[in-house]
């Protein structure tokens, strides 16, 4: 039991509720459909002489201070539960041996229940891979400060950690947390006292300009957007709560993810950004990239192989790239640097 923390949850509720999370996910059509993340409103410009050989284009590019072999982190998914620990380490495996990095699940279940931290040592899978643990920004309402994070980060040799902020799907969950307020003068408090990157994410319904500028002197080291168009959390809480959709437009709600990006993009310049929340193809990483993204991030679409196996993230991950890689050719973007350097066309 985590020092200080006001409310004790039956432990294994918590443990539950993921499992019941991914399976909503793997079963439910939790997916947005009355908005997308926005990217086929763009074109990467097509080069019909790129000047570019297909074999020779390089994804690298250094992230939190760590080399990846593309700009690509595995999304946050969970952590906690007995499935979890087959998911986390079939992705750990598939993110070692591409050089891809690893966004863990919430950490706060090991951190309530000791019993829970072995689904997310998966160091030993991934020794080389930029790992990020994660918790969410309201448990700094209810007792968790800065040595609940320093023991999720160093409990599981992680590089970094992501906060989540996440009212509405805690809005739609059954005891879900309610209070996120006071919440940008805590982590300005808290985040420089931090000795390890942290960033702050969203889980699928975005981060907006407003958001992003208020805490752009915070000292968080990346933000991931985590925008509207792919997983909506709304409706996999509704799906957990009542087996069907019962507040369509609340969990159609969202800032596209190509909006928040642009957005953010324009009004922090040097804040260093991740797309995520419906990237779904190597063309459409290519345009986050290019509209300023330092890396994209994806998360469900990688649960239904990880449940099977590491082989299967592979193959999953391999032929992202592979369509990745394809966009640059196209485009003559020979590396990451080129790619950023080219201009989006709107399409009509
Ligand atoms: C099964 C599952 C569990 C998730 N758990 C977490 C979590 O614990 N913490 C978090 O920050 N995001 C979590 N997410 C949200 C994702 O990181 C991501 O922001 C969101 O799903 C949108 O990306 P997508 O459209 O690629 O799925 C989870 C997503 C999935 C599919």
């Amino acid at each position: 039991m985590v020092a200080g923390y006001a409310e004790p949850m039956e432990p294994s509720a918590i443990g539950k509720r993921k499992l019941k999370h991914v399976q909503v996910c793997l079963d439910y059509p939790v997916e947005y459909q009355t908005r997308t993340a926005g990217f086929e409103r763009f074109d990467l410009p097509y080069k019909a002489l790129p000047e570019t050989d297909l074999a020779e284009i390089d994804m690298r590019v250094s992230f939190l201070g760590k080399t990846l072999a593309a700009p690509f982190l595995i999304g946050a998914m969970t952590g906690g539960a007995e499935l979890s620990a087959t998911i986390n380490k079939n992705l750990a495996l598939a993110a070692q041996q591409l050089g891809l990095g690893l966004m863990l699940g919430s950490q706060r279940v090991m951190l309530e229940q000791s019993k829970a931290r072995s689904s997310f040592m998966v160091r030993r899978y991934a020794p080389d891979v930029l790992l990020i643990g994660n918790l969410g920004i309201a448990q700094l309402n209810k007792g968790y400060g800065a040595a609940e994070v320093m023991s999720a980060i160093e409990l599981i040799e992680a590089d970094a950690l992501a906060f989540h902020s996440n009212p509405l799907q805690e809005a739609l969950q059954e005891d879900g947390d309610r209070d996120f307020s006071g919440l940008v003068k805590k982590l300005a408090e808290l985040v420089p006292t931090v000795p390890y990157p942290m960033l702050l994410k969203e889980v699928g319904h975005g981060l907006s300009v407003q958001v992003a500028q208020s805490v752009k002197d915070v000292g968080f080291a990346a933000l991931d957007v985590a925008g509207a168009g792919g997983t909506s959390w709304a409706k996999v809480e509704d799906y957990v709560n009542y087996g069907e959709v019962r507040n369509q437009d609340l969990t159609e709600w969202g800032i596209p993810t190509a909006t928040a990006l642009k957005d953010i993009r324009k009004a922090l310049p040097q804040m260093p950004l991740v797309a995520s929340g419906g990237i779904r193809s190597g063309l459409d990483a290519a345009k986050a990239l290019a509209m300023g993204a330092q890396a994209v991030a994806v998360a469900r679409p990688l649960l239904k192989p990880a449940l099977e196996s590491a082989e299967a993230v592979v193959e999953w991950l391999e032929h992202f790239l592979w369509e990745l890689r394809v966009a640059m050719h196209c485009a003559g973007a020979k590396d990451i640097a080129s790619l950023t350097k080219l201009k989006l066309l709107k399409r009509l």
